[in-house]
């Protein structure tokens, strides 16, 4: 899972694709690498590393080439070093690939066996060969339409050619791909957002086509090599740089941002004269639906665990939820009065997309809750809902997950009053509740000192858990997966009811465990399960509601209190701290922050 970026100009391109390929990061850090071509020579640099590493390489300043390709890479085959960086490169091609190559090992076979030279332990070296080889007996389309159909797996890719000295071709099955349009040069790239500061001009390749861009023409084709009309597409929002403010890192920021961003995201979605939800352009009759299916990966599929117990408290709709990767493989029992809800920040991630596809295939009714509105997810459902919650740069979700709860929340509300299963006062007074959520978050975020200070009994940890029963329990999810992915401490979420049908084994003296108490209905439950993991010797953080009666639970290590609300919006509040939490922990460490190790933001791999 990785980031490509081709440019065809006049002028000389390696600095505008050293600043397009930071904006890839995002989809991965281990290595980055650049080739240009000038007057028959493939210039290359490669570092392991960020792209700032790149940056420094003197190869890179020497570049003059007004063609070039550029990486940003996730490893998938072959540790990240210098040589597994791309481009990879033959006497004659080079390539940059996003996606895998899944019958790499039978294609290396074939391609050693006629004389070729692998340097690198990647997939993506067999492209270079393939192509490399069809060259010695077609012409370039020919070349690229035969290697392409022996490739399995995904793939985006970028590829320039020593004696072709204007072009680049690029090429998409399974991973994006997007052209832009410039004055005098045109783009290729895994996303708009890496081609936005060049143009707002954009075409985007389906699955099987390929395209031959140069500086003054960019041509489309079909698998065949059958030539293919494009729409361009106009992208509205302009630009913006988002950078860290005064802030340490993007996920300080994005953490601090939520009362605005679910503020932002309230206004669009309620009507503030009529206290109305206003979707109102399903694509079907809400009486067509009668069951609902949520489906996405990591912190999105919290969210939608989050929103099973909201649709079942306030709809009759049947609902099941799924891992991306486990739905598309699965003989699924597809129904045409099941409505199939995507959710994902980046709108990009291949488990979720094929899943997607899948329904498309099967034609059901697919909607999506994405935060990139151009993104792939975003284009290829039957209807959109945004979360309106801006860029997310932290590779650890924050803002985007408090935003998917709160667009599936509405929703559920919606669907709730549409099929008259809430009662018209108590939707009135659900939405006007809601309207206090970023004023309620904003006084919650002030638990820091508190969670600040607890936080160095988890960076010292051997292991902790998280538990919570009923809306607390996708919540105890998010929080070990947080501390985990930032604090890179093992962290197990369980509902608490469930520890003493095994994991009460793992507490041990002195192990920190994050309990999820709000008062609600299960309070009691999960007051008598917290006693339980105290009396076995685990020091416990509560985190419970404001209230005016006290804990009456003893031998408690610390309490968090958050603000109080209706039972609905609680695993809002809940989240603050726990995103704290693991921001601190990991900050003691010194880890990085908004790049954790062996993670990307936008995992375009299945
Ligand atoms: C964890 C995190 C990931 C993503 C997951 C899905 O903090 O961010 O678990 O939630 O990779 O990504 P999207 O939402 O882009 O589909």
């Amino acid at each position: 899972m990785c980031g490509i970026i081709g440019i065809a100009s006049n002028k000389p391109v390696s600095s505008t694709i050293i600043n397009s390929l930071r904006k890839l990061e995002y989809r991965g850090y281990d290595s980055a690498g650049i080739a240009t071509l000038s007057n028959g020579i493939v210039s290359e640099a490669k570092s392991e590393g960020r792209v700032d590493i790149l940056e420094k390489n003197l190869a890179v300043k020497n570049m003059s080439g007004p063609i070039g390709i550029g990486h940003v890479r996730w490893a998938t085959h072959g540790i990240p070093n210098t040589i597994n960086a791309h481009p990879h490169s033959s006497e004659s091609v080079s390539v940059v690939h996003n996606g895998i190559i899944e019958n790499s090992t039978l294609l290396k076979k074939y391609l050693i066996n006629k004389g070729h030279v692998f340097k690198s332990q990647t997939d993506t070296e067999v492209i270079v060969h393939l192509i490399t080889e069809y060259l010695k007996e077609l012409n370039l389309k020919e070349a690229i339409i035969k290697t392409l159909k022996q490739l399995h797996g995904s793939f985006a890719l970028g590829i320039i050619f020593k004696d072709q000295p204007n072009l680049i071709v690029g090429a998409r099955r399974g991973s994006p791909l997007a052209v832009g349009y410039g004055p005098n040069e045109n783009y290729l790239g895994s996303d708009s957002y890496a081609l936005k500061s060049m143009t707002n001009k954009i075409s985007y390749l389906n699955d099987g086509e390929f395209c031959i861009i140069k500086k003054d023409q960019v041509e489309f084709f079909d698998e065949e090599g059958l030539k293919v009309n494009k729409k361009v597409l106009e992208l509205s929002s302009k630009e913006q740089d988002y950078d860290k403010g005064d802030f340490k890192h993007f996920m300080a920021k994005e953490i601090e941002e939520q009362p605005t961003t679910l503020k932002n995201c309230i206004n669009e979605y309620v009507d503030k004269i009529n206290n109305d939800i206003n979707i109102y352009n399903f694509p079907w009759n809400i009486k067509e639906i009668s069951s609902v299916t949520l489906i996405g990966c990591g912190t999105a599929y919290h969210s939608c665990l989050m929103a099973k117990y909201w649709f079942e408290e306030n709809t009759t709709l049947e609902v099941t939820i799924d891992i991306a990767s486990e739905f598309r493989y699965r003989k699924n029992r597809f129904k045409d009065d099941n409505l199939y809800i995507f959710v994902s920040q980046s709108g990009e991630t291949a488990d979720t997309y094929a899943a997607l596809d899948l329904c498309n295939k099967n034609n059901m009714k697919t909607c999506s809750v994405v935060n990139v509105i151009e993104s792939s997810i975003a284009r290829d459902s039957n209807f959109v809902l945004p979360i309106h919650c801006g860029q997310e740069i932290g590779v650890a979700s924050t803002k985007a997950f408090m935003g998917q709860m709160l667009v599936l929340y509405i929703l559920v509300l919606k669907l709730g009053i549409l099929r008259k299963d809430l009662d018209k006062d108590l939707y009135l007074n659900k939405i006007k509740d809601l309207k206090l959520l970023p004023k309620l978050v904003e006084q919650t975020l002030l638990t820091e000192s508190k969670i600040q200070t607890v936080s160095s009994s988890f960076t010292d940890a051997k292991g902790s858990m998280f538990l919570g029963r009923g809306f607390s329990y996708p919540i105890a999810l998010e929080g070990a997966l947080k501390l985990k992915e930032l604090a890179y401490v093992h962290a197990e979420g369980y509902p608490a009811g469930e520890m003493k049908h095994g994991p009460l084994a793992l507490i041990e003296d002195g192990m920190p465990v994050v309990v999820l108490a709000p008062r609600d209905n299960y309070y009691k439950k999960t007051i008598s399960n917290m006693q339980e993991v105290i009396a076995r010797g685990a020091k416990v953080l509560l985190i419970t509601n404001k209230s005016k009666d006290e804990v009456f639970s003893e031998n408690i290590w610390e309490t968090v209190l958050v603000e109080s609300a209706n039972d609905d919006l609680l695993p809002f509040l809940l989240t603050v701290p726990l995103q704290k939490l693991a921001y601190y922990s990991a900050l003691k460490k010194g880890y990085d922050i908004d790049k954790p190790r062996n993670l990307a933001k936008s995992v375009t791999v299945e």
